[in-house]
């Protein structure tokens, strides 16, 4: 059959041509916001005496019934109708007639494609929120019961200071907080309708566009036809959220691949989201983060093939910005099932609080309470109360002890002005819990945070 645009064509286009303009393999996946985009185009058609009522009647029922063809898998996709636009439209006038024709009144390929990509892009805003929220939900789960499991807190990679294990998971969920509002400012910047401004300077036809925005449920109409045609900055953000979401998904797999090994033994994968090696039968590996963290790379690939896309395009519609989408879909479908299988990880580990706890024996973890200790009760300014901490932590290597073991004649040994009382300082429990500040890590302030994050997702988009 010919080509929708075939009337000012004398041949053909060859199956090359066919393989290599068509998007439809890909683009196939947004049918149903073209569906529904045509419904809403139609109505407001209607409405506005463009087309009779009868005639949106019939394209509505049309599209309905292409919409059950396609998820039933009856349609037959042909690649030479080039999109999901086209093969619609074709479908559409086979089925209710030169009506079907109408259709495309007052709209181009340029605004549909740029609702369709639009709407589906919100969509996914959403649905990534939604996946978000549940994996808070697991951090906080965790965190409630882990608020006094002592761990070493690190920098460098080095013990630094005792923490608990609820705190450390709130560090995640807090990431993933500011993440769910990423999606969400995202959203709202861009529930604007491109649609209506048809090939890329609006339209003679006397259409409505508020009324097109109000079915589908936009908050309002895009400003410029030229900029709105030419607009893919919403794909270019979820590319940049889903980036930085799996940055953070990879940071925290790094740290669950670390605590499986022996050298660490924090956790321990379940084995349904573990596998084994093919020579090595002992082995367990930890399969499931290091995919999550490798997958960082094709959604930073995806984020900067579409800057590279756009880069130095001029305005409006160019043919480049059919690739706009294959990296959305690949993103936005890795981001799905990572937070998936990413919840299920954890919410199925089990935590071995006593190797935790064991790992905290070395490293000093309470050496700063001690210069702190030196600081507050002993009047010495911060800096010598450093340096004699220094001292007690090589006394402490000299002994073979951790300075959280030194007894108060040891201590003394160190500097005479430290006092019984010292002791109680280098306690870890009580090191950790004296760090009771504002989003520190003890056990009062980490109850606290969990309070509020809690709170915070329970009201979060209700
Ligand atoms: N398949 C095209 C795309 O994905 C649709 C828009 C085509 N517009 C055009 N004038 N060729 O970008």
């Amino acid at each position: 059959m010919s080509k929708l645009w075939s009337g000012r064509f004398s041949k053909g286009a060859t199956k090359l041509l066919d393989e290599f303009n068509a998007s439809l393999s890909f683009d196939k996946k947004l049918y149903h916001e073209d569906i529904k985009g045509s419904i809403a185009h139609a109505t407001m058609l209607g409405a506005q005496g463009i087309l009779e009522k009868s005639e949106v009647l019939k394209i509505t029922e049309g599209l309905k019934q292409i919409e059950t063809e396609i998820e039933s898998g009856a349609f037959v996709f042909d690649i030479s109708d080039e999109d999901i636009h086209m093969a619609i439209e074709t479908r559409l006038i086979a089925i209710v007639g030169d009506v079907g024709k109408k259709l495309h009144t007052a709209r181009s390929r340029n605004d549909q494609v740029a609702l369709d990509f639009r709407m589906f892009v919100l969509g996914s805003n959403l649905e990534i929120i939604d996946k978000l929220k549940v994996l808070i939900e697991t951090l906080i789960d965790i965190a409630k019961e882990n608020t006094n499991t002592l761990m070493p807190g690190m920098t460098h990679l080095q013990h630094a200071q005792p923490i608990n294990f609820g705190f450390h998971m709130l560090a995640y969920a807090n990431m993933f907080k500011r993440d769910i509002l990423r999606f969400e400012d995202s959203y709202k910047r861009n529930n604007i309708l491109p649609l209506g401004c048809a090939a890329l300077a609006g339209t003679p036809h006397h259409i409505d566009r508020e009324k097109t925005a109000k079915l589908l449920g936009f908050d309002a109409v895009s400003a410029n036809c030229l900029d709105t045609v030419s607009d893919r900055d919403f794909a270019l953000e979820i590319l940049f959220n889903i980036a930085t979401t799996m940055m953070h998904v990879s940071r925290f797999s790094e740290e669950l691949i670390l605590w499986s090994s022996y050298e660490f033994k924090f956790i321990t994968l379940s084995d349904e989201y573990s596998t084994g090696s093919s020579i090595m039968p002992q082995k367990k590996n930890p399969d499931v983060p290091e995919l999550l963290r490798g997958k960082t790379g094709r959604v930073n690939g995806n984020l900067i093939s579409l800057l590279t896309v756009l880069k130095g395009l001029p305005l409006a519609y160019n043919k480049d910005m059919q690739e706009d989408k294959e990296g959305v879909f690949d993103s936005v479908e890795t981001i799905f099932i990572s937070l998936e299988i990413l919840n299920e990880a954890i919410k199925t580990m089990s935590i071995n609080q006593n190797n935790m706890m064991q790992a905290c024996a070395t490293g000093h973890l309470s050496a700063t309470d001690l210069a702190d200790y030196l600081v507050a009760h002993c009047n010495i300014p911060f800096r010598e109360a450093h340096f004699i901490t220094g001292h007690a932590v090589s006394y402490a290597e000299t002994l073979g002890k951790d300075i959280s073991t030194l007894t108060i004649e040891e201590l003394k040994k160190v500097d005479e002005r430290i006092e019984e009382d010292a002791v109680k300082f280098l306690d870890l429990r009580h090191s950790m819990n004296a760090r009771n500040s504002q989003g520190g890590t003890s056990e009062a302030s980490t109850k606290e945070q969990i309070k509020e994050l809690e709170a915070w997702v329970k009201s979060f988009g209700a």
